[in-house]
Protein backbone atom coordinates (compact mmCIF):
# COMPACT_ATOMS: atom_id res chain seq x y z
CA UNK A 1 0.00 0.00 0.00
CA UNK A 2 1.34 3.85 -1.17
CA UNK A 3 2.12 5.76 2.74
CA UNK A 4 -0.39 8.48 2.70
CA UNK A 5 2.51 10.42 3.92
CA UNK A 6 4.15 10.83 0.31
CA UNK A 7 0.66 12.95 -0.76
CA UNK A 8 0.59 14.48 1.82
CA UNK A 9 2.47 18.15 2.39
CA UNK A 10 3.84 17.66 6.22
CA UNK A 11 4.71 21.04 6.38
CA UNK A 12 2.13 23.29 7.51
CA UNK A 13 0.99 21.50 10.40
CA UNK A 14 3.36 22.28 13.56
CA UNK A 15 2.31 19.40 15.66
CA UNK A 16 1.65 19.99 19.43
CA UNK A 17 4.62 19.00 22.21
CA UNK A 18 5.80 16.77 19.29
CA UNK A 19 9.95 16.72 17.85
CA UNK A 20 8.32 18.55 14.49
CA UNK A 21 11.72 17.82 12.38
CA UNK A 22 11.77 13.96 13.37
CA UNK A 23 8.25 13.35 12.98
CA UNK A 24 8.17 14.48 9.34
CA UNK A 25 11.40 12.75 8.66
CA UNK A 26 9.64 9.57 9.81
CA UNK A 27 5.80 10.22 10.15
CA UNK A 28 4.11 8.02 12.38
CA UNK A 29 -0.14 8.72 10.35
CA UNK A 30 -2.81 6.60 12.26
CA UNK A 31 -5.79 6.63 9.43
CA UNK A 32 -8.44 4.79 11.30
CA UNK A 33 -9.36 3.19 14.71
CA UNK A 34 -11.85 0.66 16.37
CA UNK A 35 -12.02 -0.91 20.01
CA UNK A 36 -8.47 -1.31 20.85
CA UNK A 37 -6.99 -1.51 17.45
CA UNK A 38 -5.62 1.78 15.22
CA UNK A 39 -4.38 1.21 11.67
CA UNK A 40 -1.64 3.24 10.31
CA UNK A 41 -1.56 4.90 6.65
CA UNK A 42 0.77 1.69 5.43
CA UNK A 43 -1.84 -0.95 6.82
CA UNK A 44 -0.69 -1.65 9.69
CA UNK A 45 -2.41 -2.72 13.07
CA UNK A 46 -1.65 -1.39 16.31
CA UNK A 47 -3.08 -2.28 20.01
CA UNK A 48 -3.34 0.80 21.28
CA UNK A 49 -2.00 1.22 25.22
CA UNK A 50 -2.17 4.74 25.39
CA UNK A 51 -6.59 5.18 24.93
CA UNK A 52 -5.21 7.63 22.43
CA UNK A 53 -3.83 10.06 24.94
CA UNK A 54 -5.41 8.72 28.10
CA UNK A 55 -8.88 9.54 26.78
CA UNK A 56 -10.88 6.79 24.92
CA UNK A 57 -11.54 4.82 28.04
CA UNK A 58 -14.15 3.07 25.47
CA UNK A 59 -12.14 2.12 23.08
CA UNK A 60 -11.80 4.30 19.53
CA UNK A 61 -14.72 4.93 17.96
CA UNK A 62 -17.64 2.92 20.08
CA UNK A 63 -20.89 2.53 17.89
CA UNK A 64 -22.73 4.10 20.91
CA UNK A 65 -21.37 7.43 20.88
CA UNK A 66 -20.27 7.77 16.86
CA UNK A 67 -23.74 7.41 16.47
CA UNK A 68 -24.98 9.88 19.56
CA UNK A 69 -22.93 12.65 17.63
CA UNK A 70 -24.27 11.77 14.06
CA UNK A 71 -27.90 11.96 15.83
CA UNK A 72 -27.39 15.26 18.02
CA UNK A 73 -24.88 17.08 14.71
CA UNK A 74 -28.14 16.61 12.76
CA UNK A 75 -30.62 17.79 15.53
CA UNK A 76 -28.93 20.43 17.27
CA UNK A 77 -25.33 21.10 15.77
CA UNK A 78 -24.83 24.61 17.93
CA UNK A 79 -26.94 26.56 20.48
CA UNK A 80 -25.47 29.99 21.59
CA UNK A 81 -23.74 29.33 24.48
CA UNK A 82 -24.29 32.79 26.67
CA UNK A 83 -27.48 33.18 28.53
CA UNK A 84 -28.76 30.51 26.61
CA UNK A 85 -29.29 27.09 26.85
CA UNK A 86 -29.75 23.67 25.41
CA UNK A 87 -31.44 20.34 26.86
CA UNK A 88 -28.37 17.60 26.62
CA UNK A 89 -25.98 20.17 28.95
CA UNK A 90 -28.30 20.29 31.80
CA UNK A 91 -28.80 16.27 31.29
CA UNK A 92 -25.40 16.20 31.19
CA UNK A 93 -24.22 17.97 34.20
CA UNK A 94 -26.64 16.72 36.13
CA UNK A 95 -25.64 13.29 36.19
CA UNK A 96 -22.17 14.45 36.42
CA UNK A 97 -23.25 16.00 39.85
CA UNK A 98 -24.72 12.97 40.64
CA UNK A 99 -21.72 10.48 39.74
CA UNK A 100 -19.21 12.85 41.79
CA UNK A 101 -18.77 12.39 45.59
CA UNK A 102 -20.19 14.57 48.30
CA UNK A 103 -21.83 17.82 47.15
CA UNK A 104 -19.17 18.53 44.08
CA UNK A 105 -22.74 19.28 42.54
CA UNK A 106 -22.32 22.72 40.40
CA UNK A 107 -20.57 22.13 36.58
CA UNK A 108 -18.65 24.23 34.22
CA UNK A 109 -18.46 23.28 31.04
CA UNK A 110 -15.07 23.56 29.25
CA UNK A 111 -13.46 22.18 25.88
CA UNK A 112 -10.14 20.95 27.70
CA UNK A 113 -7.99 20.01 30.43
CA UNK A 114 -6.56 22.78 29.86
CA UNK A 115 -9.68 25.41 30.18
CA UNK A 116 -10.59 23.24 32.76
CA UNK A 117 -7.44 23.94 34.90
CA UNK A 118 -7.76 27.86 33.89
CA UNK A 119 -11.38 28.13 34.93
CA UNK A 120 -10.88 26.17 38.31
CA UNK A 121 -7.95 28.27 39.05
CA UNK A 122 -10.46 31.30 38.58
CA UNK A 123 -13.37 29.92 40.59
CA UNK A 124 -10.73 29.70 43.35
CA UNK A 125 -10.27 33.32 43.08
CA UNK A 126 -13.77 34.36 42.43
CA UNK A 127 -14.65 32.46 45.68
CA UNK A 128 -12.07 34.04 48.02
CA UNK A 129 -12.87 37.55 46.33
CA UNK A 130 -16.79 36.87 46.79
CA UNK A 131 -16.14 36.25 50.64
CA UNK A 132 -13.79 39.50 51.21
CA UNK A 133 -10.39 37.63 51.16
CA UNK A 134 -8.94 38.97 48.33
CA UNK A 135 -5.79 38.35 49.69
CA UNK A 136 -5.74 34.96 48.91
CA UNK A 137 -4.14 35.03 45.38
CA UNK A 138 -1.28 32.38 45.76
CA UNK A 139 -1.30 29.18 44.33
CA UNK A 140 0.06 26.16 45.32
CA UNK A 141 1.70 23.51 42.64
CA UNK A 142 3.59 20.32 42.69
CA UNK A 143 6.99 19.38 41.32
CA UNK A 144 6.73 17.67 37.56
CA UNK A 145 2.87 18.56 38.15
CA UNK A 146 1.03 18.95 34.31
CA UNK A 147 -1.87 20.82 34.27
CA UNK A 148 -2.54 21.65 30.80
CA UNK A 149 -0.84 24.15 28.42
CA UNK A 150 -2.76 27.73 29.22
CA UNK A 151 -1.19 30.19 31.12
CA UNK A 152 -2.93 29.31 34.32
CA UNK A 153 -2.24 25.13 34.12
CA UNK A 154 1.46 26.09 32.91
CA UNK A 155 2.53 28.21 36.06
CA UNK A 156 0.99 25.31 38.38
CA UNK A 157 2.26 23.12 36.74
CA UNK A 158 5.82 22.01 37.50
CA UNK A 159 7.44 21.04 33.98
CA UNK A 160 10.82 23.08 33.51
CA UNK A 161 10.56 22.05 29.72
CA UNK A 162 7.06 23.13 29.41
CA UNK A 163 8.21 26.81 31.09
CA UNK A 164 11.26 27.73 29.90
CA UNK A 165 10.61 29.84 27.20
CA UNK A 166 7.75 31.54 28.27
CA UNK A 167 8.62 34.22 31.05
CA UNK A 168 6.56 35.74 33.66
CA UNK A 169 3.84 33.02 34.61
CA UNK A 170 1.15 33.57 37.25
CA UNK A 171 2.67 35.86 40.10
CA UNK A 172 2.88 33.81 43.41
CA UNK A 173 2.52 30.25 42.45
CA UNK A 174 4.86 28.25 45.08
CA UNK A 175 5.24 24.67 43.90
CA UNK A 176 5.00 21.25 46.66
CA UNK A 177 8.02 18.71 46.10
CA UNK A 178 7.04 16.01 43.86
CA UNK A 179 6.25 12.60 45.19
CA UNK A 180 8.45 9.97 43.51
CA UNK A 181 11.57 8.55 45.39
CA UNK A 182 13.32 5.92 43.76
CA UNK A 183 15.34 4.88 46.74
CA UNK A 184 12.30 4.33 49.01
CA UNK A 185 9.46 3.28 46.23
CA UNK A 186 11.18 1.68 43.29
CA UNK A 187 8.93 -1.33 42.81
CA UNK A 188 6.32 -0.33 44.35
CA UNK A 189 2.73 -1.92 43.25
CA UNK A 190 -0.15 0.32 43.80
CA UNK A 191 0.43 2.93 46.46
CA UNK A 192 4.06 3.33 47.84
CA UNK A 193 3.93 3.01 51.37
CA UNK A 194 7.03 5.63 51.85
CA UNK A 195 5.88 9.47 51.29
CA UNK A 196 2.86 10.59 53.21
CA UNK A 197 5.17 13.28 55.17
CA UNK A 198 6.41 14.94 51.74
CA UNK A 199 1.70 16.18 52.44
CA UNK A 200 3.95 18.39 55.45
CA UNK A 201 5.68 20.99 53.12
CA UNK A 202 2.48 22.44 52.35
CA UNK A 203 2.81 23.58 56.29
CA UNK A 204 5.59 25.05 55.58
CA UNK A 205 4.50 27.17 52.69
CA UNK A 206 1.81 28.22 54.61
CA UNK A 207 3.71 29.41 57.49
CA UNK A 208 5.89 31.49 55.35
CA UNK A 209 3.44 32.81 52.84
CA UNK A 210 0.32 33.32 55.52
CA UNK A 211 -2.62 31.06 55.14
CA UNK A 212 -4.20 34.16 54.23
CA UNK A 213 -2.49 34.70 51.01
CA UNK A 214 -3.10 31.49 49.62
CA UNK A 215 -6.06 30.75 47.10
CA UNK A 216 -5.97 26.66 46.07
CA UNK A 217 -3.33 23.46 46.25
CA UNK A 218 -3.90 21.91 42.97
CA UNK A 219 -2.81 18.26 42.52
CA UNK A 220 -3.30 15.43 39.93
CA UNK A 221 -4.01 12.60 42.52
CA UNK A 222 -2.02 10.75 40.38
CA UNK A 223 0.54 12.30 37.98
CA UNK A 224 0.06 11.15 34.60
CA UNK A 225 2.14 13.30 32.17
CA UNK A 226 5.51 13.12 34.04
CA UNK A 227 5.04 9.37 34.11
CA UNK A 228 2.85 7.99 36.51
CA UNK A 229 3.58 9.26 40.09
CA UNK A 230 1.64 7.37 42.40
CA UNK A 231 0.48 9.21 45.71
CA UNK A 232 1.99 7.63 48.62
CA UNK A 233 -0.63 5.93 51.21
CA UNK A 234 -1.75 8.94 53.42
CA UNK A 235 -0.44 11.84 51.28
CA UNK A 236 -4.03 12.91 49.59
CA UNK A 237 -5.39 12.47 53.04
CA UNK A 238 -2.53 15.08 54.83
CA UNK A 239 -2.95 17.62 52.07
CA UNK A 240 -7.08 17.78 52.80
CA UNK A 241 -6.37 17.84 56.04
CA UNK A 242 -4.05 21.28 56.09
CA UNK A 243 -6.16 22.90 53.51
CA UNK A 244 -9.00 22.43 55.36
CA UNK A 245 -7.48 23.53 58.36
CA UNK A 246 -6.13 26.76 56.70
CA UNK A 247 -9.27 27.99 54.91
CA UNK A 248 -7.45 27.13 52.00
CA UNK A 249 -9.22 25.29 48.63
CA UNK A 250 -8.13 21.83 47.37
CA UNK A 251 -8.50 20.82 43.33
CA UNK A 252 -7.84 17.60 42.39
CA UNK A 253 -6.91 17.52 38.51
CA UNK A 254 -8.26 14.69 37.71
CA UNK A 255 -8.37 15.08 33.46
CA UNK A 256 -6.88 11.69 33.47
CA UNK A 257 -7.85 10.14 36.53
CA UNK A 258 -11.65 10.69 36.63
CA UNK A 259 -14.23 8.14 34.13
CA UNK A 260 -12.65 4.80 35.34
CA UNK A 261 -8.84 5.19 34.80
CA UNK A 262 -8.77 3.65 38.60
CA UNK A 263 -11.92 1.60 38.80
CA UNK A 264 -14.06 4.46 39.96
CA UNK A 265 -15.81 7.16 38.22
CA UNK A 266 -13.60 10.19 40.15
CA UNK A 267 -10.13 9.25 41.96
CA UNK A 268 -11.58 11.44 44.78
CA UNK A 269 -13.62 8.56 45.11
CA UNK A 270 -10.68 5.64 44.97
CA UNK A 271 -8.98 7.38 47.67
CA UNK A 272 -11.65 8.40 49.83
CA UNK A 273 -10.67 12.31 49.79
CA UNK A 274 -13.01 14.61 48.93
CA UNK A 275 -11.23 18.03 47.41
CA UNK A 276 -13.11 21.20 46.57
CA UNK A 277 -13.11 21.88 42.75
CA UNK A 278 -12.04 18.48 40.61
CA UNK A 279 -11.20 19.26 36.93
CA UNK A 280 -11.94 16.84 34.26
CA UNK A 281 -11.76 16.04 30.02
CA UNK A 282 -10.50 13.45 28.26
CA UNK A 283 -12.44 10.05 29.42
CA UNK A 284 -15.63 12.56 29.86
CA UNK A 285 -16.74 11.72 25.96
CA UNK A 286 -14.61 8.65 25.50
CA UNK A 287 -12.02 11.39 23.30
CA UNK A 288 -14.56 11.50 20.71
CA UNK A 289 -15.43 14.98 21.02
CA UNK A 290 -13.40 17.72 23.01
CA UNK A 291 -14.78 18.48 26.31
CA UNK A 292 -13.76 19.24 29.66
CA UNK A 293 -15.91 20.15 32.99
CA UNK A 294 -14.97 21.81 36.74
CA UNK A 295 -17.30 20.21 39.29
CA UNK A 296 -17.32 22.92 42.18
CA UNK A 297 -18.49 22.17 45.81
CA UNK A 298 -22.18 23.84 46.82
CA UNK A 299 -20.69 26.17 49.40
CA UNK A 300 -17.85 27.37 46.63
CA UNK A 301 -20.76 27.74 44.30
CA UNK A 302 -23.12 29.77 46.57
CA UNK A 303 -20.18 32.06 47.74
CA UNK A 304 -19.65 33.23 43.94
CA UNK A 305 -23.09 32.63 42.28
CA UNK A 306 -25.56 32.30 45.05
CA UNK A 307 -24.31 35.75 47.04
CA UNK A 308 -23.63 37.50 44.10
CA UNK A 309 -24.54 41.47 43.32
CA UNK A 310 -23.59 42.00 40.20
CA UNK A 311 -26.39 40.12 37.56
CA UNK A 312 -23.97 38.03 35.81
CA UNK A 313 -21.79 36.46 38.81
CA UNK A 314 -18.45 34.51 37.16
CA UNK A 315 -17.64 36.56 33.76
CA UNK A 316 -16.26 34.11 31.93
CA UNK A 317 -17.01 31.16 29.75
CA UNK A 318 -16.24 29.28 26.74
CA UNK A 319 -18.22 29.90 22.98
CA UNK A 320 -18.42 25.97 22.98
CA UNK A 321 -19.19 25.72 26.31
CA UNK A 322 -21.38 22.40 27.17
CA UNK A 323 -21.24 22.26 22.88
CA UNK A 324 -24.62 19.92 21.34
CA UNK A 325 -21.88 17.75 19.97
CA UNK A 326 -20.09 17.23 23.24
CA UNK A 327 -22.64 16.84 25.89
CA UNK A 328 -24.11 14.45 23.52
CA UNK A 329 -21.04 12.47 23.30
CA UNK A 330 -20.59 12.61 26.82
CA UNK A 331 -23.99 10.65 28.08
CA UNK A 332 -23.20 8.15 25.54
CA UNK A 333 -19.68 7.70 26.81
CA UNK A 334 -21.17 7.41 30.69
CA UNK A 335 -23.96 4.74 29.21
CA UNK A 336 -21.44 3.12 27.52
CA UNK A 337 -19.04 3.15 30.92
CA UNK A 338 -22.22 2.12 32.98
CA UNK A 339 -23.98 -0.77 30.64
CA UNK A 340 -20.37 -2.01 29.95
CA UNK A 341 -19.32 -1.60 33.88
CA UNK A 342 -15.97 -0.33 32.65
CA UNK A 343 -15.12 1.26 35.81
CA UNK A 344 -15.50 -2.35 37.70
CA UNK A 345 -13.56 -4.01 34.59
CA UNK A 346 -10.35 -1.53 35.20
CA UNK A 347 -10.64 -2.27 38.78
CA UNK A 348 -10.45 -6.31 37.39
CA UNK A 349 -7.27 -5.66 34.91
CA UNK A 350 -5.36 -3.48 37.42
CA UNK A 351 -4.35 -6.74 38.79
CA UNK A 352 -3.41 -8.21 35.26
CA UNK A 353 -1.59 -5.04 34.12
CA UNK A 354 0.48 -4.87 37.44
CA UNK A 355 2.00 -8.00 36.95
CA UNK A 356 2.43 -7.91 33.37
CA UNK A 357 4.64 -4.86 34.46
CA UNK A 358 6.11 -5.98 36.79
CA UNK A 359 7.46 -9.08 35.19
CA UNK A 360 9.58 -6.98 33.24
CA UNK A 361 11.98 -5.78 36.27
CA UNK A 362 14.57 -7.80 35.13
CA UNK A 363 14.53 -6.02 31.58
CA UNK A 364 17.98 -4.02 30.72
CA UNK A 365 18.18 -0.39 31.96
CA UNK A 366 15.19 -0.89 33.61
CA UNK A 367 15.12 1.43 37.46
CA UNK A 368 11.77 1.28 38.47
CA UNK A 369 8.08 -0.11 37.50
CA UNK A 370 5.00 1.62 39.22
CA UNK A 371 1.33 1.25 38.85
CA UNK A 372 -2.40 1.74 39.78
CA UNK A 373 -5.73 1.19 38.51
CA UNK A 374 -5.34 0.89 34.73
CA UNK A 375 -1.88 2.67 34.48
CA UNK A 376 1.48 2.16 34.86
CA UNK A 377 5.38 2.99 33.80
CA UNK A 378 8.62 1.46 33.16
CA UNK A 379 11.03 4.26 34.06
CA UNK A 380 14.92 3.57 32.12
CA UNK A 381 18.34 4.44 32.99
CA UNK A 382 19.36 7.45 30.83
CA UNK A 383 21.66 6.99 28.43
CA UNK A 384 25.01 8.63 29.40
CA UNK A 385 24.38 12.25 28.16
CA UNK A 386 21.81 11.76 26.07
CA UNK A 387 18.72 12.09 28.46
CA UNK A 388 15.17 10.87 26.78
CA UNK A 389 17.19 8.59 24.42
CA UNK A 390 16.18 5.71 25.48
CA UNK A 391 12.72 6.52 26.04
CA UNK A 392 12.28 7.73 22.36
CA UNK A 393 14.07 4.31 21.18
CA UNK A 394 11.43 2.21 23.22
CA UNK A 395 8.32 3.77 22.24
CA UNK A 396 9.75 3.39 18.31
CA UNK A 397 10.63 0.07 18.88
CA UNK A 398 7.55 -0.75 20.49
CA UNK A 399 5.04 0.88 17.78
CA UNK A 400 7.35 -1.08 15.01
CA UNK A 401 6.49 -4.11 17.41
CA UNK A 402 2.81 -3.21 17.00
CA UNK A 403 1.92 -1.83 20.48
CA UNK A 404 1.43 2.39 20.69
CA UNK A 405 2.73 3.68 24.02
CA UNK A 406 3.60 6.74 25.76
CA UNK A 407 7.25 8.25 26.30
CA UNK A 408 7.88 10.69 28.60
CA UNK A 409 11.88 11.07 29.00
CA UNK A 410 13.02 8.03 29.69
CA UNK A 411 9.68 6.64 31.32
CA UNK A 412 6.83 4.67 28.91
CA UNK A 413 3.59 4.77 30.26
CA UNK A 414 0.77 2.43 29.31
CA UNK A 415 -3.00 3.48 29.84
CA UNK A 416 -4.85 0.88 27.94
CA UNK A 417 -8.27 1.22 27.43
CA UNK A 418 -10.88 -0.01 29.69
CA UNK A 419 -12.66 -2.36 27.13
CA UNK A 420 -9.25 -4.54 26.81
CA UNK A 421 -9.00 -8.02 27.12
CA UNK A 422 -6.72 -9.45 29.74
CA UNK A 423 -4.94 -10.56 26.53
CA UNK A 424 -4.02 -7.38 25.06
CA UNK A 425 -3.06 -5.96 28.78
CA UNK A 426 -0.54 -8.83 28.82
CA UNK A 427 0.49 -8.26 25.22
CA UNK A 428 1.51 -4.60 25.76
CA UNK A 429 3.41 -5.49 28.37
CA UNK A 430 5.39 -8.05 26.67
CA UNK A 431 5.21 -6.40 23.62
CA UNK A 432 7.11 -3.25 25.94
CA UNK A 433 9.48 -6.20 27.43
CA UNK A 434 10.92 -7.30 23.69
CA UNK A 435 10.81 -3.26 22.82
CA UNK A 436 13.30 -3.32 25.49
CA UNK A 437 15.40 -5.95 24.33
CA UNK A 438 16.22 -4.08 21.36
CA UNK A 439 17.80 -1.48 22.92
CA UNK A 440 21.07 -0.70 24.25
C1 LIG B 1 -3.77 16.28 34.64
C2 LIG B 1 -3.94 17.03 33.36
N1 LIG B 1 -4.43 18.26 33.37
C3 LIG B 1 -4.63 18.96 32.24
C4 LIG B 1 -4.31 18.43 31.03
C5 LIG B 1 -4.52 19.22 29.77
O1 LIG B 1 -5.56 18.72 29.05
P1 LIG B 1 -5.77 19.20 27.51
O2 LIG B 1 -4.61 18.68 26.75
O3 LIG B 1 -7.10 18.59 27.15
O4 LIG B 1 -5.83 20.68 27.53
C6 LIG B 1 -3.79 17.13 30.96
C7 LIG B 1 -3.42 16.53 29.66
O5 LIG B 1 -2.82 15.52 29.58
C8 LIG B 1 -3.60 16.42 32.15
O6 LIG B 1 -3.08 15.18 32.15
Amino acid sequence: MTRLHNELDLDAYWLPFTANRAFKANPRLIVSASGTRCRTDDGRELLDGMSGLWCCNAGHSHPRIVEAIRRQAAELDYAMAFQLGHPTAFRLAERLAAMAPADLNAVFFTNSGSESVDTALKIALAYHHARGESSRTRFVGRERGYHGAGFGGTSVGGIGNNRKAFGAHLPDVVHLPQTHDLEHQAFSRGQPTWGAHLADELERIVAVNHPSTIAAVIVEPFAGSAGVLVPPVGYLERLREITTRHGILLIFDEVITAFGRLGTAFAAQRFGTVPDIVTVAKGITGGAVPMGAVLVRDEVREAIVDAARDPIEFFHGYTYSGHPLASAAAMAALDVYEEEGLFDRARRLEGVLEDALHGLADKRNVVDIRNIGLAGAVELRPRNGAPGARGGEAFGAAFDRGVLVRATGDIIAVAPPLVALEEEVETIASVLGGALDDLD
